[in-house]
């Protein structure tokens, strides 16, 4: 005969109280850590700010998120002030195509270097004539020529061969050569450089200072 549990040994519990206990073991599992619900908080909060300043300040540099400047805004600057921001661009970029081409020799203060590399700063090769700077770039130069009173390219070494850069380039670099460390000389177009290009073409060799004097006799005074 199987012994059987006598009913007094289990603990007699009701469906309420089942339903209780285990309601009591659900109840606070995980014990909360104290601040645990403020820390996400404060982030979504901090986050939240970021991105609000973040719109703010972008709507702010885009213009309202457009793309190109008002119309209205173009139109407010007068004719002088439209003209002298396209040379002020002009310029600027004429300084970067010197900076890359023609500073490793005449350097970027434009002062060149003794016995080897002929100044820009105050030179009359540069702020006389538009087709002698044109045509030196476009072709180079060598032989003697005499750049504020002294003489160089005495020695064949000393030469310059032309700059491969195109009519737009041409036209930017010398008009910020001819109106920088205290040049003051007019403005070089692009039409102009293409003009002396043609006009140039036969020239296959660099060119000698004598010949550009003869071409261009309103240039160089001496
Ligand atoms: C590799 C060196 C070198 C580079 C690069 C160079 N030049 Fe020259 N440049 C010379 C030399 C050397 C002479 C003198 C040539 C001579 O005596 O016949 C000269 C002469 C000149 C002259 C006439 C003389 C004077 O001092 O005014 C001008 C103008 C000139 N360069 C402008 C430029 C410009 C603008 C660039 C850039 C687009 C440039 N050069 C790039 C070496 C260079």
């Amino acid at each position: 005969m199987t012994e059987k549990k006598k009913p007094a040994d289990i603990p007699l519990y009701s469906d309420e109280d089942m339903v209780e206990v285990h309601a009591d073991l659900n109840h606070e599992k995980h014990p909360p850590t104290i601040g645990f619900l403020h820390a996400p908080l404060v982030f979504v909060f901090l986050f939240g700010c970021l991105i609000f300043f973040c719109s703010v300040q972008l709507a702010e540099t885009t213009n309202k998120f457009q793309l190109h400047p008002p119309a209205e805004k173009k139109n407010q600057l007068s004719p002088e002030e439209l003209v002298a921001q396209k040379l002020k661009r002009k310029i600027d970029s004429g300084e970067k195509v010197f900076a890359q081409n023609c500073a490793s020799c005449h350097q970027l203060n434009g002062e060149g270097i003794p016995n080897q590399f002929p100044p820009l700063a105050g030179s009359e090769w540069v702020t006389s004539d538009p087709g002698l700077i044109t045509n030196i770039i476009l072709k180079g130069l060598k032989g003697k020529i005499i750049v504020k009173g002294e003489t160089w390219g005495s020695v064949p070494s000393q030469a310059m061969v032309a700059v491969n850069i195109n009519d737009r380039q041409i036209a930017n670099v010398t008009t910020y050569v001819r109106q920088a460390w205290g040049n003051s000389a007019s403005e070089i177009t692009e039409k102009q450089v293409a003009s002396f290009r043609s006009q140039s073409s036969g020239q296959t060799d660099q060119w000698i200072g004598d010949q550009l004097k003869e071409l261009f006799p309103s240039g160089i005074a001496d």
